[in-house]
């Protein structure tokens, strides 16, 4: 078999292009290369000193874990001098991150989750990397401010994730469908093996944090309750599967189809859209999701049309195969 790493998967795509310059190319290795290492310390990560928590809490409200501490520099001080950026957002950072003054600017954004599924990271349970790329849209040589790095969703050029899974596996779309590469530790490489991914059209897999059921509005729990019951027409019951790291969880159900849901809750007056980020964690999700012939909702709106207010903004999120997130949207125009 023909071995394709991402790096000669795009550029056989950019010969389509052929104004392409070659940064987007660059942004691309430098990014793999800090998920090689991020991976490395997470293989390893029961036998080094990087388990448990730094003792600090980030702007998110919630414990930084040491590896979270880890990738989040390893991408900012890799991507710095990449010579392709002019910012960075980080779940970890409350601000953007501009580029220190010895290193060479370009006009890619990167926003990324440096590592989602924090939780589960002393318990050896699967974790990822989310990344989501932009073009600045202002070309004076001003300094980059937040307004112009909060754009919607659909203005993305890129967005991928990395899974720190059984095997470890990257997930991109350039807007041309969505392609999964498998990390070969043997010789180093992210090699193709998922080529045009698509989500199947109807899932049989429902994923969501059920133990917050009382904390929903009434057309949320319906519209879970529909997921549970029996009704062999649409395969009916569903099978609950939750492990509590949005990668994880909408990989697998990528794969075998089904539908994601962190929907808003009550259980924290602060956060009344929930947990999730729009910038780092839902848009490029949605991304994702579109490309590979799915759906992504805040129940009303679709993800890639929502205009970030700040950075970190949370959004509820409802994301999988087309028809299960169709059945979402219906049951709360119903119930508007
Ligand atoms: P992060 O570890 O990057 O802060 O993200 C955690 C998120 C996401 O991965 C997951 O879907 C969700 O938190 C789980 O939250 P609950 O524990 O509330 O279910
Ligand atoms: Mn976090
Ligand atoms: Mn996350
Ligand atoms: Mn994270």
């Amino acid at each position: 078999m023909r071995q394709v790493t991402v790096v000669e998967h795009l550029l056989l795509r950019q010969k389509e292009r052929p104004m392409a310059s070659g940064r987007f190319t660059r942004l691309l290795t430098e990014l793999i290369l800090s998920a090689k290492i991020i991976d490395r310390e997470v293989s390893k990560a029961g036998l080094l000193d990087v388990l448990g928590a730094t003792g600090e809490v980030n702007i998110q409200g919630e414990v930084v874990q040491k590896l979270d501490d880890f990738a989040n520099q390893v991408i900012i001080r890799r991507m710095e001098r990449a010579g392709v950026l002019c910012a960075m957002v980080s779940e970890e950072n409350a601000d953007f991150i501009g580029i220190p003054r010895q290193y060479p600017v370009g006009d890619y954004i990167l926003i990324f989750d440096p590592l989602d599924g924090s939780a589960n990271i002393d318990a050896n349970v699967s974790i990822g990397t989310i990344f989501s790329i932009y073009r600045r849209t202002t070309f004076d040589q001003q300094a980059v401010s937040v307004g112009e790095l909060l754009q919607k969703g659909s203005m993305q050029v890129a967005a991928g994730y990395i899974i720190y899974g059984s095997s470890t596996m990257m997930v991109y779309t350039a807007g041309n469908g969505v392609h999964g590469f498998t990390l070969d530790p043997s010789v180093g490489e992210f090699l193709l093996s998922h080529p045009d991914i698509k989500i199947p059209e109807r899932g049989r897999i429902y994923s969501v944090n059920e133990g917050y059921f009382s904390y929903w509005d009434e057309p949320t729990r319906n519209i879970v309750n529909y997921f549970k019951s029996n009704d062999s027409a649409t395969g009916r019951p569903y099978s609950s599967r939750y492990i509590g790291s949005l990668v994880s969880d909408f990989h697998r159900n990528l794969i075998y189809g089904g539908i994601f849901m962190y929907p808003a809750d009550s259980r924290d007056l602060r956060k009344p859209s929930g947990k999730l980020r729009l910038m780092c964690e839902a848009a490029p999700m949605a991304m994702i999701a579109e490309q590979a012939g799915g759906l992504a909702t805040d129940g009303k709106q679709r993800i890639l049309d929502i205009e970030p207010q700040e950075l970190h903004q949370r959004v509820p999120l409802f994301i999988g195969s087309k028809s299960d997130v169709e059945v979402v949207l219906k049951f709360y125009a119903d119930a508007a």
